[in-house]
């Protein structure tokens, strides 16, 4: 076993929290706009326990599996950098990735910072909105994981 194997393993594990994460916390953001119409004291007890959730799927699971699959994603570029030299970086599948990266990480930044505009009753986000976009990390996804796993060039 070398630590690049080990390294990748724990990237790929961070990976799984985070998108588990970024796939399921848009859900309890539609779960909470359909409290709309729901009557009182419904509504309060449905959203209070809604809201709870979220911050801790943020904090708990999102915010540090984001880190972790950063940490051990840079780690891995290191290890590839410093034994087969920095030019991979430039290599068009390592640059889809990256980008992949960019789109996943803003989203994250996105969906964070709702959780205050809902929590705040400020969103103007429905919960079609939600349900609408809820594949976009998945997508990306199939391009990150494709891109590496491939490492496809043009012609
Ligand atoms: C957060 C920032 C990230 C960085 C800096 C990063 C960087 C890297 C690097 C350098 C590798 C090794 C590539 C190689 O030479 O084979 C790698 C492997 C991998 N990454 Fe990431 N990555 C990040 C996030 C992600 C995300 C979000 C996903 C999936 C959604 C992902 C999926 C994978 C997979 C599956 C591998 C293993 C590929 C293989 O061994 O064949 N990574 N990552």
């Amino acid at each position: 076993m070398t630590t690049y194997d080990l390294v990748r393993g724990l990237h790929i594990l961070a990976v799984i929290a985070w998108m588990a994460g970024l796939l399921f916390l848009p859900r309890l953001y539609a779960y909470d706009a359909e409290q709309a119409d729901k009557p009182e004291p419904l509504r309060s007890e449905m959203r209070a326990l809604l809201r709870t959730w979220q911050t801790r799927l943020l904090r708990i699971i999102l915010d540090p599996a984001m880190a972790a699959a950063w940490a051990f994603g840079g780690w891995l570029i290191w290890i590839d950098g410093t034994t087969r030299g920095w030019d991979f970086l430039l290599q068009p599948w390592m640059l889809a990735k990256l980008a992949g990266v960019l789109g996943l990480s803003a989203w994250h930044g996105f969906i964070a910072g709702e959780r205050r505009r809902v929590q705040g009753g400020t969103s103007v986000r429905s919960a079609r909105f939600w349900r609408m976009t809820n594949e976009v990390p998945f997508l990306m996804a199939v391009i990150m994981v494709l891109s590496v796993t491939t490492e496809w060039t043009f012609g």
